[in-house]
């Protein structure tokens, strides 16, 4: 995976607009998606903007942001990530993808890339002297039966040989259109090498109308024949509960009393709008202990170093109870390495842990 950036501030044009057409699309396009999620039509926007100048340069990003009001930096952030994105100038004729994945590699992908080399540029994402032609090496395009293969724009071209890529690049260049598929006297993926059954037109008639003439088949006496299969017990519950029975047919014609059923029902909780969007007491009660300072068993005087509330030795070589001064993670019984006193008051430690519980520090 390369680096991918947006190219020299030396080719990036001054403005981005979209086509009038484009721009009906665009306001189209926006349109499709719901109320306050109309962001997600940056990668059609995006993609319209590549088809119409042939590359993403920084002002149709920015133009984009702008027209889903999003920031500039998620919207390179998505034109930076996929790799169909142009981030660079392109041919202005042909980008030729050259799939090299393993079937168009063992097929000849990197003769098509050779032809690519000489024709275009020896170096992928660069253009030829004309700035008409360019090309990449892509993973694969999902035409492997038709192996090796090409993109262009949203054509492929199968089944390819170097001379045949030549003539395409050729067609590109003279601005010509080529029949995109496949390249060889081929059906689409039918056998490359031609059907190897059902040859016979006759016969395969012959066999359509005797299937369709068979005499019908002895199903009730086969039924009879066969001793009917037990049903499958596969999805019945496991259950040795009295209303699954097999032998109940229909509900009880006993009755119970509505009252009696009320009475027996678990009533849903009301809801109470003042407590539906509070957490949990023992959560709620954690923003009470941040705002009237520590209460908690780490905050107390008596929260030392277990080595200390022992006074046992530190250490492996057991030389005595740590000071803790200057040892990181060890805490002396006057201060911790926060400078946070035995009673939990200092100002300094006080911030420290609320910075990492995300408390009232401001
Ligand atoms: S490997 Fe080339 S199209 Fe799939």
């Amino acid at each position: 995976m390369s680096v991918r950036r947006l190219a020299e501030a030396t080719v990036q044009p001054a403005s981005f607009a979209f086509s009038a057409e484009n721009a009906a699309w665009a306001d189209l396009t926006i349109a499709k998606y719901p109320e306050g999620r109309q962001q997600s039509a940056v990668i059609p926007l995006l993609m319209r903007a590549q088809e119409q100048e042939g590359w993403v340069s920084k002002a149709a990003i920015e133009t984009v942001a702008d027209m889903l009001s999003m920031p500039y930096i998620r919207v390179l952030e998505v034109a930076t990530f996929y790799t169909q994105y142009q981030l660079k100038p392109m041919g202005t004729k042909a980008h030729i993808q050259v799939c090299g994945t393993t079937p168009c590699m063992i097929r000849g992908a990197e003769e098509l890339m050779n032809v690519c080399r000489s024709r275009i540029h020896h170096e992928q994402f660069h253009t030829n002297e004309s700035g008409t032609l360019s090309w990449e090496e892509v993973e694969c395009l999902g035409a492997c039966v038709n192996a090796p293969m090409v993109m262009v724009f949203k054509d492929t071209y199968e089944d390819l040989t170097p001379e045949r890529l030549e003539e395409i690049i050729d067609a590109f260049e003279a601005g010509r259109s080529v029949e995109p598929g496949p390249q060889v006297d081929r059906y689409y993926s039918a056998p490359a090498t031609g059907f190897t059954s059902l040859l016979d037109e006759d016969a395969i008639k012959r066999n359509a109308r005797a299937w369709r003439d068979r005499p019908a088949e002895p199903a009730a006496a086969a039924a009879v024949a066969s001793p009917a299969a037990p049903p499958s017990e596969a999805a019945r519950p496991k259950t040795s509960a009295e209303e699954t029975n097999p032998a109940i047919k229909s509900p009880s014609p006993v009755k119970t009393d509505p009252a009696v059923e009320r009475a027996e029902s678990v009533k849903a909780p009301a809801v109470n709008e003042a407590q539906a969007n509070k957490a949990e007491p023992s959560v709620e009660g954690d923003s009470d202990q941040r705002k009237s300072g520590p209460k908690s068993p780490e905050g107390s005087a008596d929260m030392k170093a277990p080595e200390l509330m022992k006074g046992e030795p530190v250490g492996a070589d057991g030389k005595g109870p740590a000071t803790g001064a200057g040892e990181p993670g060890i805490q002396s019984a006057g201060k911790d390495t926060a400078g946070r006193t035995a009673d939990g008051s200092d100002e300094t430690a006080r911030g420290t842990n609320t910075g990492t519980q995300g408390g009232e520090a401001n």
